[in-house]
């Protein structure tokens, strides 16, 4: 048994990137079919996919396609030979029993993961004989949802190669007329326009979206694999001023009414902004905030008021009280928000009170008032328990007026923003870390912008089993959906009311028919218990759950308490689907598939007690054999044992949506030199990737001087020392020393990173780690044990979860390359 050797460059990782998409030369998609039909916004769409195995030997055939996070898959079939394999749904409980081998093998989690902003990836795989054909076929659901005026219902074509026949149907159809259609999206590019078409009628429209190979090749997005890239159907319906539109359906009892009035007039606002101005907003971020904050201040009327408020360790008013959206204001609330500075920790509960006491402070009667928090992180000072943050704000807040919390990147706790928002009637949203976050902060404003009636309640004589009726506010642009039984299916009992301040409406309205209102009572309410049971605990959750659930197994959707079961022909091994988790870095990994090209090889685990690596390489040495049986591709992937016994292998650490981490690795054999027990442990380092993925960490044993950070031209040096921290600018990298506690232990954290690519050491190389992020590649798994460690890269120190792992892998270089033989 060697040692290892862990040799990576990142360079080597890029071309690792290029090299291991399939090859799809041996199997051929002669037909992909998306057909997507929209019946009073609710949209199902089925994406089915021929594909032909031309070869004279069996093939593993993939399907993998994207679709809407918002959407519930509720159907999945494939066809081999004749013979059908459908997918079933099942609770997630009772498939993880019952499919225990599948979901070991680490194969559970992964196949639907989560890319990007607004969508999600579905991915299964299934052995074809020669010459043979398969047929996928996908089906998903959604309510599209109407934001500023309009519903969107985005489709993503990628089928990864020049497809004959190739379509894309859109069949709109409302109770009301539309009163405009239009395509967007990466695809509807000029290149492509002769292969759209756009029908419409009154109350109907198609879009037909056929292009011919040669443009499958020539769009911004497409290549020789063909295109990659959405479209998206963006519409709208008329209404009219009254109480809106109920559909009912014929027969069975069910309701729903889309409330959505035209002639009301705007009702002036309080609007407090929280700003986070900690540390971590460092750079590009606070410089959006400024951008946006300025936008928007822009953007408010006269009769409008409100108030700023930036918090780091402290909390900052710009004024102590609610200000009139004068012009002298503005200009003056401007001129505040261009100083906005990054600076210490972030004390999220101080912040939202005061926001809070300041809108309590001043009702005005017939107005709409609105506390929007922005912050990019946990709370880590002040009050940092998130359940009694959480009850601080409800009781500040009583119900008063609606809490948006607006979580910008993937530091902040996701789920601790969400709740509290939906306690205080409001929603949480993710603003992503990129080059439009000042846009997306800009457009969530928009959608708040106009507040047309508060305190809504919707009230049906008549109707049980109700979705949401009471709503704090409803926004111009916006739609409010309620969906319902008619008791004893009697139409003529049935009195639908809406009562909201600053007009009050109680109108008759038609009824019509439409034959999908039971899935749209069956996916708001299905949306509704979900977010409920966030809210809610011990009992009470127990049975929004179990309803939930119900439903869920009932009309077929995978939710996040659903998993679909996809059986494949005799052999081959079971497919569990689950639905990712929004922003679930913290609480769970979904291990990606270990692609089938190599069936037997199944990862590689490192147990941080023994210090060894155990490979589960059953088949590896017969494999050998057979010629390629790696990632195709790239010479580097090919799975052989050179002659130090060493093999290549790539893997992705990822836990859901980019950056996948991919390694490249030379691996030797199968145990690492074990732990030396003498040495005691010297430090358990951090590196944060910044974003989605969980940190890694790794120890270092022994007694070495470690070079942390090595500047080759390093030019002029500051340093600022302040209370607790010291701060050393050199050349372009900003590094803050940080002095914690009692024992004034010192810790360096880069709080900006060099363009240098020279620059060296172990802070240098995290930065390499953070700057890989790719989508779309297979590869192999690996399992690392987690563990935390202190991240002293910040003032309180909290105790992060990570992936333990060896050094030389975190770090992608051995090791021996950091140490200084002195100083
Ligand atoms: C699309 O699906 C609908 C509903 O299943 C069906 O009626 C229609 O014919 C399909 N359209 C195309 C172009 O296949
Ligand atoms: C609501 O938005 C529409 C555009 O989407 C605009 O025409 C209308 O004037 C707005 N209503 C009010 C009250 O601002
Ligand atoms: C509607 O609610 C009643 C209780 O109010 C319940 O018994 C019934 O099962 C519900 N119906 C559906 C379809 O959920
Ligand atoms: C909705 O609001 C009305 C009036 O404010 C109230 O009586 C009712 O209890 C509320 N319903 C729910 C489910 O909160
Ligand atoms: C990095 O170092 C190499 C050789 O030492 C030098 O040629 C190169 O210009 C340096 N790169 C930068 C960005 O300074
Ligand atoms: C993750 O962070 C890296 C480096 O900071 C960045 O390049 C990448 O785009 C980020 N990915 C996402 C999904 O935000």
């Amino acid at each position: 048994m060697g040692r290892a050797v862990v040799q990576v460059t990142l360079f080597g990782l890029l071309l690792a990137l290029t090299t291991t998409l399939p090859v799809k030369d041996d199997w051929d998609i002669y037909s992909f079919h998306i057909n997507s039909t929209v019946s009073s916004r609710y949209a199902i769409t089925v994406i089915t996919s021929r594909v032909a195995n031309r070869m004279d030997e069996s093939k593993e055939i993939e399907f993998h396609v994207r679709i809407p996070k918002n959407a519930f898959i509720s159907k999945f079939k494939m066809l081999i030979d004749g013979q059908v394999y459908d997918g079933v749904v099942k609770a997630k409980e009772q498939a993880k029993q019952e499919y225990t081998q599948a979901v070991s093998r680490g194969q559970s989690a992964g196949l639907i993961s989560s890319v990007g902003r607004t969508l999600e990836e579905f991915k299964t795989s299934v052995t074809v004989a020669a010459y043979k054909k398969v047929t996928f076929e996908l089906t998903y659901e959604e309510l599209l949802q109407r934001k500023l005026g309009k519903y969107e219902l985005q489709i993503y074509a990628r089928p990864m190669q020049l497809v004959t026949d190739f379509k894309v149907d859109v069949y709109i159809n409302e109770k009301a007329s539309i009163n405009f259609i239009e395509v967007k999206g990466g695809l509807s590019t000029k290149a492509l326009a002769n292969a759209i078409t756009k029908t419409h009628a009154d109350k109907e429209a198609w879009v037909h979206f056929y292009p011919t190979e040669d443009q499958q090749k020539s769009c911004d997005s497409c290549n020789d694999q063909g295109m990659n890239g959405d479209l998206v159907v963006v519409y709208d319906v008329s209404r009219d001023t009254n109480l809106g539109e109920i559909k009912v359906q014929s027969g069975d009892g069910y309701f729903v009414h889309h409330f959505c009035p035209s002639s009301l007039i705007r009702i002036s606002k309080n609007v407090v902004f929280v700003i986070d101005q900690s540390g971590s907003m460092h750079g590009r971020k606070i410089i959006q905030i400024r951008t946006a904050l300025i936008h928007i201040l822009n953007d408010l009327v006269k009769d409008d008021f409100f108030g700023i408020i930036t918090f780091d360790s402290f909390i900052y008013e710009w004024k102590r009280e609610l200000v009139q959206a004068t012009k002298e204001n503005i200009r003056s609330a401007k001129a505040f928000a261009r100083n906005i500075k990054d600076n210490g920790a972030t004390d999220i509960n101080g912040a939202l009170l005061k926001g809070a006491k300041m809108l309590n402070a001043q009702p005005r009667k017939g107005s709409a008032s609105i506390l929007i928090l922005l912050t990019d992180g946990d709370p880590t000072t002040g009050e940092r328990n998130f359940e009694v943050i959480q009850s601080n704000v409800r009781r500040a807040i009583a119900g008063k007026f609606p809490l948006y919390c607006l979580g910008f990147g993937f530091d902040v706790n996701f789920e601790f923003l969400e709740k509290m928002s939906l306690q205080n009637n409001g929603v949480a949203r993710r603003i992503y870390e990129d080059s439009d976050a000042d846009l997306q902060l800009q457009d969530f404003y928009e959608e708040v912008a106009v507040p047309l009636l508060t305190d809504v309640t919707m009230t049906y004589v008549g109707g049980t089993n109700l979705t949401q009726t009471n709503f704090s506010q409803y926004y111009n642009g916006s739609e409010i959906v309620v969906a319902g039984m008619i008791s004893d299916n009697d139409i003529g009992t049935f009195i639908p009311k809406v009562v909201g301040i600053s007009v009050r409406l109680n109108r008759h309205c038609s009824l019509v028919s439409d034959s999908r209102v039971q899935r749209v009572w069956a996916y708001l309410t299905v949306k509704q218990l979900l977010e409920k049971g966030l809210l809610l605990s011990g009992s009470e959750k127990k049975d929004v759950t179990k309803e939930a659930l119900r439903l869920s197994l009932k009309y077929k959707f995978v939710t996040p308490l659903t998993s679909m079961v996809v059986t494949k022909p005799q052999g081959e091994t079971t497919d569990v689907l689950n639905k990712p988790k929004e922003g679930a870095t913290q609480s769970e990994w979904n291990p990606p598939l270990v692609p089938s090209i190599v069936p037997g090889v199944r990862g590689v685990g490192y147990s941080p007690h023994t210090g060894t690596y155990s490979a589960l390489l059953p088949q590896l040495q017969s494999r050998r054999h057979q010629g390629r049986a790696g990632p195709p591709g790239g010479k580097q992937n090919k799975w052989e044992l050179n002659k130090h016994n060493a093999f290549f292998l790539s893997f992705i650490l990822n836990h859901a949506t980019p950056p996948l981490l991919l390694v490249t690795l030379v691996f030797c054999c199968v145990t690492l030199p074990p732990r030396p027990s003498a040495a005691p442990l010297i430090h358990r380092f951090l590196l944060k990737p910044g974003n989605q993925s969980l940190p890694l960490c790794f120890d270092v044993f022994g007694n070495l001087k470690l070079k942390l950070l090595h500047h080759p031209n390093s030019g002029q040096l500051t340093l600022i020392r302040q209370d607790k921290e010291i701060d050393v600018t050199v050349g372009d990298v900003r590094i803050v020393i940080l002095i914690h506690g009692k024992r004034e232990f010192l810790w360096p954290a880069l709080r900006q990173q060099s363009s240098d690519t020279n620059v060296s050491g172990i802070l240098g190389s995290a930065l390499v780690i953070s700057a890989l992020a790719d989508k779309d590649l297979c590869a192999f798994v690996f399992f690392f044990h987690r563990s935390s460690a202190v991240d002293y890269s910040i003032a309180a120190n909290p105790s992060l979860t990570c992936w333990l792992m060896p050094a030389e892998l975190a770090l992608q270089r051995r090791l021996d390359e950091f140490i200084v033989a002195q100083l």
